[in-house]
């Protein structure tokens, strides 16, 4: 049975963390759903961990729907959340048309906006309409050139902001609100008063779940930020596979005979007279 958005009001009632994980493929999505991650993420994040960007802007939505739709095939239980990219909700319209294309031919079960009070009439559209919003405060990536990549709300004027963007989000519809790079103790203050799940990301143990980048939770690259622990280093075990690998073909270790096939000596002989 998948996650449903009832599930996850029931967890944060019930005092239950919601673990969640970006996904951006097939066998990544497979692995995670098997672990039993109830929720997954094809962030747009895939710009920079899959395609190398410095940012989150260059990700069209064509890339998020391939990228959904591969997720979608391998996730058997976990609700799968899709990024609304950079600029394709800036009218009801825009918001409306990419969330239909993030949905039905992604496949997946929301999708996920940043921004506060500005976004409010763009949620509430959404949802009218049957779209599940999940929504995202603090550092936004997708407005990295005039935030910075840094904590924020640091300080009372924009703590309270992001209260009062937080209380018109959820009163718009949104299911569930990701609060990423927020002091811990206000990430708890806007938990307790939420009546949807947050789900915090470099935002401290007081939000309702956590959510992870793949790729920085198990250790893919040589450094992940400050605010992932690293429960793997799957890069460095690739990297020694594959230089195994290489050096077995070059000592002319592999293949050997268990991965070839064999043919009869007569009838390669008729082949090659
Ligand atoms: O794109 C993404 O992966 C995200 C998470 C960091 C929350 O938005």
């Amino acid at each position: 049975m998948r996650t449903t958005l009832l599930d996850l009001r029931r967890m944060k009632k019930a005092g239950r963390r919601i673990p969640m994980l970006t996904a951006y493929d097939y066998a990544s999505a497979k692995i995670a759903d098997r672990a039993g991650v109830p929720m997954l993420l094809v962030g747009d994040s895939l710009g920079m961990v899959v395609q190398g960007h410095d940012s989150t802007l260059p990700v069209s939505l064509d890339d998020m729907v391939r990228h959904a739709a591969a997720v979608v095939r391998g996730a058997e239980s976990a609700l799968v959340v899709g990024d609304l990219p950079f600029l394709t909700y800036t009218s009801k319209d825009d918001a409306i048309a990419a969330a239909r294309r993030l949905m039905q031919e992604g496949g997946v079960q929301a999708v996920k906006l940043e921004g506060g009070r500005h976004v409010v009439p763009i949620v509430q559209h959404l949802v009218q309409f049957g779209v599940p919003v999940m929504a995202h405060l603090g550092f936004t990536p997708q407005s990295q050139h005039q935030l910075g990549v840094r904590v924020q709300a640091k300080e009372a004027a924009c703590a309270k902001r992001l209260l009062e963007d937080a209380l018109a989000l959820e009163a718009a519809g949104a299911f569930a609100l990701v609060l990423e790079l927020v002091p811990a103790p206000l990430a708890e203050a806007v938990s307790k008063r939420l009546r949807i799940p947050t789900i915090g990301i470099g935002a401290g143990a007081g939000c309702d779940g956590q959510v992870q980048v793949w790729h920085d939770l198990l250790g893919l690259f040589e450094t992940s930020p400050r605010h992932a622990k690293r429960y793997a280093e799957i890069g460095a075990a690739i990297e020694t596979a594959i230089r195994a690998y290489a050096a077995d073909v070059e000592g002319e270790r592999f293949p050997t005979k268990a991965q070839s096939a064999g043919m009869d000596a007569d009838e390669l002989a008729r082949a090659l007279a």
